[in-house]
């Protein structure tokens, strides 16, 4: 049941302009910097060059990129020069410093962390649900966080149909969302648990991850009882989506021992009736969604069919029993590409085919 996809970056019906562009990558050694790379490899943004950045300790290091050994930089006054784009992807205190610092070299920076995700002047973009707001960029254009890229994709279609009401959002986080230390947590304790040891202590996580679930993701900040990740999920759907108050939102996060995918069990009630078939046949239009629901047939978004494609699945779509023009609904995407990489090369190209870098 494949059907509309947003177009592939670079894909037939993306015009872009012949320049080629000098493409920095800020975290490239990391989980979400290293699937940009092969991104932005399987794309045809016209990179002239890709400098790969990370900290001191990958400076010098050589990482290969579309048959090129290229190698990594640490980040000074003197290697930020002369960049268009860069994608960002190093955590927030490090775009919290270097983000202005690339901005002022000249470059227009796309960031994956949240530093800058709710700062008035910074729009919130993702490809296919809000590309206009990317115009009003200041130098800097963020990317939501993935859990709430992976339900705007569903969400997005249904709002401008027939409106949103409340949105309650149960989430199934994938450890690749924590970074490449969460992953090598999850591995081996899992190992060590299977092989009838104990689990090595848990450093990533409060708690051992394998063979567990953990409805906590992120902290509990200043005494609030809902973690810093479920108010990003909340916070961060009313600016794209523009929603006001009068919408209620709530979320729960929670991680789960996955490596990649992250699931989300939504509950939208809209505005207006929308009937479980009209929403199929709505998300079914929509580009970046791929509609899976024959559930009778075993067949229903999983992460691991998420897992390493740029569409977001969704299905398990039917009526709440309990409220009117209510519907439930499964969403399934992979954290690492919609939900970050893909993203940021998608607004990339939106920048260079609206002319949004500096100087084009
Ligand atoms: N993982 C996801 O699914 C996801 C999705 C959306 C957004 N994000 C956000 O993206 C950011 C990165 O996440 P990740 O999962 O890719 O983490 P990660 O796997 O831990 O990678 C972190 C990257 O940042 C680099 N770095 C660390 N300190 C640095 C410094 N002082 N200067 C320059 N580079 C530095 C690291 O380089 P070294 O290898 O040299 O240490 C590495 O390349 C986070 O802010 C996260 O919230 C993640």
């Amino acid at each position: 049941m494949d059907r509309a996809s947003l177009p592939r970056p670079g894909a037939a019906g993306v015009t872009l302009t012949p320049r080629g562009y000098r493409v920095g990558v800020l975290g490239a050694t990391g989980a979400v910097g290293s699937t940009i790379l092969d991104v932005l490899a399987e794309s045809e943004f016209p990179a002239a060059e890709v400098v790969p950045f990370a900290s001191e300790r990958s400076a010098g290091r050589s990482i290969e990129w579309n048959g090129a050994q290229i190698q990594v930089r640490a980040l000074s006054d003197e290697t930020i020069q002369g960049l268009d784009v860069v994608l960002s992807s190093a955590g927030g205190t490090v775009s919290a410093e270097w983000a202005p610092r690339l901005v002022d070299a000249g470059a227009v920076v796309v960031d994956n962390t949240s530093y800058w995700r709710m700062h008035d002047d910074v729009p919130l973009v993702v490809a296919g649900v809000n590309p206009d707001a990317a115009e009003a960029h200041s130098g800097i254009v963020a990317n939501p966080n993935c859990t709430t890229m992976v339900a705007m994709m569903a969400l997005a279609p249904i709002h401008r149909a027939v409106g949103l009401e409340r949105l309650v959002v149960s989430s199934y986080q994938a450890v690749s969302g924590t970074g490449q230390k969460a992953v090598e947590e999850l591995r081996t304790q899992a190992q060590q648990v299977l092989e009838g040891n104990e689990s090595p202590a848990a450093e990533v996580y409060p708690h051992q991850i394998a063979f567990n679930v953990l409805p906590q993701v992120e902290t509990f900040k200043d005494g609030d009882d809902y973690t810093t990740e479920e108010r990003k999920v909340m916070a961060e759907t009313r600016k794209i989506l523009g929603l006001g108050e009068e919408v209620g939102i709530s979320a729960t996060c929670a991680r789960v021992p996955v490596f990649t995918g992250h699931s989300e069990s939504v509950n939208v009630q809209t505005r207006d009736d929308l009937s479980a078939q009209a929403c199929r046949d709505l998300l079914d239009a929509s580009p970046g969604v791929t509609v899976v629901d024959e559930p009778g047939e075993g067949r229903y978004p999983m992460a691991i069919d998420a897992t390493g494609r740029d569409d977001v699945l969704v299905g398990r779509i039917r009526r709440d029993p309990g409220q009117e023009r209510c519907l439930n609904l499964w969403v399934a995407g992979d954290n690492l590409r919609k939900g970050a990489a893909t993203n940021a090369v998608q607004v990339a190209e939106l920048l260079v085919e609206r002319g949004l870098l500096n100087g084009s």
